[in-house]
């Protein structure tokens, strides 16, 4: 079972990576005039980013696989009305309704399990989206889990106080697969690369112009050795 487990210490581990995934988005927004009254977060999580970039007015919609995830994302954002999380796919989900602003961050789509559902993603993300809004995502290439795994094996101690990490990425499949075993259940999840032309083929199937795109964080171009990338989409 994927994320079910590991809901109940998500935000212990990865929070801090909300924080600095809203000071990039603040930063872009500053940027490029990002209207940001409505937002989708698909692959949402937890909902801490959600949380983060509500103010009080604007409407947030999450949308994740995972109920245990987006059982964590409801008690967070039980006093906020502006907020709702739903269940779905971000491969196939229909909301009635057009944001502003898609988002999707910390790799949460290289979670599809081949490259061709990126085609499914983006034409749901077309349809939810307002004549000129953005869509904001990250993605990480082979780069990253070939790296990963590297580091892991020299470092050789996966272990954290509550679960033993175990990675494995197969380079012939490339599908890299992250087990979290706990003292009585063990929460598993795959993911697979995406590389910068994946992307650039369906930013031009679905009309959407590149208004930046950065690698790791760093709001100035992909640097050679990037990991990971940062696209800001408007849609035509
Ligand atoms: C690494 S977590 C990132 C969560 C959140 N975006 C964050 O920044 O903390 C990946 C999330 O993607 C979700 N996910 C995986 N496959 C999905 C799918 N097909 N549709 C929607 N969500 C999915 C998982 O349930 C998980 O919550």
């Amino acid at each position: 079972m994927a994320y079910k487990e590991l809901s109940n210490i998500y935000d212990g581990y990865w929070l801090i990576f909300s924080r600095l995934y809203k000071k990039f988005i603040k930063s872009v927004q500053l940027k490029h005039n990002i209207k940001m009254d409505t937002i989708l977060d698909i692959g949402c999580g937890t909902g801490s980013l959600a949380n983060m970039l509500s103010n009080g007015k604007n409407i947030i919609t999450g949308l994740d696989l995972s109920e245990d995830m987006l059982e964590k994302a409801r008690q967070k954002s039980f006093h906020d009305n502006n907020l709702e999380f739903i269940q779905g796919s971000f491969t196939n989900f229909n909301l009635n309704k057009k944001y502003d602003l898609v988002l999707s961050c910390h790799d949460s789509l290289n979670h599809i399990s081949k490259l061709e559902e990126l085609d499914l993603v983006f034409k749901c993300v077309k349809e939810h989206l307002i004549d000129k809004g953005f869509f904001i995502f990250d993605i990480v290439n082979e780069k990253f889990f070939l790296n990963i795994i590297k580091e892991r094996n020299e470092i050789n101690d996966y272990s954290q106080e509550e679960y033993i990490n175990e990675l494995t990425y197969d380079e012939g499949k490339k599908v890299f697969k992250s087990s979290f075993v706990f003292q009585d259940s063990k929460d598993e999840h795959e993911e697979i690369p995406i590389e910068y032309n994946e992307i650039i083929k369906h930013i031009e199937k679905y009309n959407f112009e590149i208004v930046d795109v950065f690698s790791d964080f760093y709001l100035n171009g992909i640097v050679d050795n990037a990991e990971r990338l940062f696209f800001v989409l408007q849609n035509k």
